[in-house]
């Protein structure tokens, strides 16, 4: 995992760090590595944060509880950040942290990396995300690995690595031929091509070229009569002649045929062209420079299965090359009895382009859970021939599926998969209808900004706002709330600052220098939750899981409602309260604004 940097205007890893030094100077080496488990106070009443380690330490040491605590409350040291801790129930230490302290973290927040410090230890980073078919339209499912993988290499980047993004395109094999034969046939004009008819094309021509073996045996099994006999022999015969056409369109492409790579370059551009608007769409840095599809690796998959059966890291069962995994039933296949090479050959040749030329230390890859057992053979298999070694961390970030609201995978009425710019349209059709009706005074164009930003923005958080290996439902009512845990919720919060500070007729520069008084509870609440940022960067990057991120961003919309609500801004009891409370609110909108944009997310100034 990405080591993490320790956040300082965290309280909660202030404290930890004093409360471990009172462990230490009290109990000395018999408290071993004991946690000092800091944690937010369970009821503000007594407090910001708790230290829960006194009860583990007490069965650990053999003592009462309320002793350790009182022990280490003797051993802390902490009067520039607390006021007298104290001591509660079985054992709990309380802690509230004095205002001095949060004004003082949050000075060192209010900079223009918002506290987040770069790590000592960069990495280079392959993310594999994205990673969408040729000839097959963006559908949902490519929303996660896009959106996801995007974010995280935001957040991986921010934190000081280099990211590497890596669009692992699937744009070679014999499907792909297949519809570029079928389109040769129909004598289609490529130039004029758009992805609905190359997406016809592929579906027509993927189904066309199955030959019904099992139909034709049951024809067989069951004497099914000499008409349905020869139905099924007609189909037969012409999918496998589709097949025999596919191959020798692959064969030609392998060995370079002009017109026939022209071609196929051709449906790739048609695909990227298509997925390049929905990335945009989409708001996510990943463009034709990211390209780097299964093709790439064509010419090295002869030579490094050749190699690996020669050093004997692979060996040959049954005419296949394989290389049997510890503790895998299913051996890693990496050519095929017929010669061929599969998917997983070309992710071996990935790792090793990856890892050598591109001399990464770290590749994640944001793909389906669906092919957790793919990436638990690939990585190991790759670290077995020495391909990767020690120092290269592989994780696969396997994400959940997006189901409809009968809890299966999210189909249309009919059956099919649901295209990812008509979930888009759809999306901000709806938003344009809700911002409609709250703010009538907007401008069509205006509208139709705002919509857009609104309508993506809540289809985007609403997939990261989530445990990223777990499957969600997908409701477009919930997501376009504007209560909640929501995108919109998020943007409006902003826009509500937005709207303060056009009010006052100021900018962030005018009260940069404004001292910060945090006299009431919201006040505190909110400069607390500030104060969490660089921890949910961290913690996003080391769990990659962006949720954190949103948790963070949700937090701090919540605190900021609660502080709005009781704490007049421009009509602050004094100049000195309002100049504070202008502060707060914009240092609140600088960190929206900085999380929404780590999650992808476009912030708009009206809504
Ligand atoms: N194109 C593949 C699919 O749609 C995903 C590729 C993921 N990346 C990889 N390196 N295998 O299933």
């Amino acid at each position: 995992m990405i080591r993490p940097v320790m956040a300082s205007v965290d309280p909660a890893n202030l404290l930890r760090q004093r409360v471990r030094d009172a462990i230490v100077a009290a109990f000395g080496d018999a408290a071993g590595d004991a946690d000092a488990l800091i944690a937010p106070s369970r009821n503000p009443q007594f407090g910001d944060f708790q230290c829960n380690a006194a009860m583990p330490l007490a069965k650990k040491l053999g003592k009462p509880p309320r002793d350790i605590a009182g022990s280490i409350v003797e051993h802390l040291d902490i009067t520039d950040l607390t006021d007298e801790p104290t001591i509660a129930g079985p054992g709990f230490i309380n802690f509230t942290l004095k205002t001095m302290c949060l004004t003082k973290l949050l000075c060192r927040l209010d900079t223009s990396d918002l506290g987040i410090e770069k790590t000592d230890a960069p990495r280079r980073v392959v993310m594999d995300l994205s990673s969408v078919n040729v000839a097959k339209q963006m559908h949902v499912g490519h929303i996660r690995s896009t959106v996801i993988g995007d974010s995280l290499s935001n957040v991986l980047e921010r934190l000081g690595h280099t990211v590497i993004r890596q669009n692992h395109l699937g744009d070679w094999g014999v499907p792909i031929c297949m519809t570029l034969s079928a389109l040769h046939d129909a004598n289609v004009d490529l130039d004029s091509l758009d992805m609905e008819m190359l997406s016809d094309a592929y579906r027509r021509a993927t189904s066309d070229g199955k030959p019904d073996y099992k139909g034709l045996q049951a024809v067989h099994d069951f004497e099914l009569g000499p008409k349905t006999e020869a139905e099924l022999q007609a189909q037969v015969d012409g999918a496998e002649q589709v097949i025999a056409k596919a191959k020798s369109a692959l064969l030609k492409l392998q060995t370079g045929d002009a017109q026939t790579v022209r071609d196929w370059r051709k449906l790739i551009d048609v695909t990227m062209v298509e997925c390049g608007r929905i990335y945009e769409r989409l708001h996510v840095n990943i463009t034709r420079e990211h390209d780097a599809g299964e093709s790439t690796y064509r010419d090295k998959l002869a030579p490094l299965v050749d190699r690996l059966l020669d050093a004997g890291l692979a060996q040959v069962s049954q005419g296949a090359v394989i290389i049997w995994i510890d503790d895998v039933e299913e051996p890693f296949i990496l050519r095929k009895s017929d010669g061929g090479f599969l998917y997983a050959t070309t992710d071996l040749a990935a790792i090793e382009y990856r890892v050598g030329e591109l001399a990464c230390d770290q590749l994640i890859y944001v793909v389906d859970a669906r092919q957790r057992l793919h990436f638990r053979l690939l990585f190991a298999a790759a670290r077995k021939v020495g391909i990767i070694g020690d120092a290269v961390e592989t994780v696969h970030v396997p994400f959940g599926s997006i189901l409809g609201p009968d809890g299966t995978p999210l189909k249309t009425r009919s059956g099919e998969n649901i295209r990812l710019t008509d979930l888009l349209d759809e999306a901000v059709s709806r938003a344009a209808d809700v911002v409609a009706r709250k703010n009538p005074d907007l401008s069509d164009d205006e509208r139709r900004q705002v919509a857009e930003a609104v309508g993506i923005g809540a289809i985007k958080y609403a997939d990261l706002a989530q445990d990223v290996a777990k499957d969600y439902v997908f409701t477009f009512d919930r997501m376009l709330a504007f209560e909640g845990d929501t995108g919109p919720y998020l943007l409006n919060a902003y826009v509500r600052i937005q709207s303060i500070f056009r009010k006052a007729d100021v900018t962030s520069a005018d009260f940069t220098d404004a001292e910060l008084l945090l006299d009431q509870p919201q006040e505190r609440a909110l400069a607390l939750a500030m104060l969490q940022y660089p921890s949910a960067v961290e913690s996003t990057a080391a769990k990659l899981q962006p949720h954190h991120l949103c948790q963070f961003a949700y937090s701090l919309a919540t605190a900021f409602a609660s502080f709005y609500e009781h704490c007049p801004v421009l009509r602050a009891e004094t100049d000195d309260i309002k100049r504070s409370r202008l502060r707060l609110c914009d240092l609140t909108s600088r960190l929206l604004a900085d999380a929404l944009g780590l999650l992808g997310i476009r912030t708009i100034d009206r809504m």
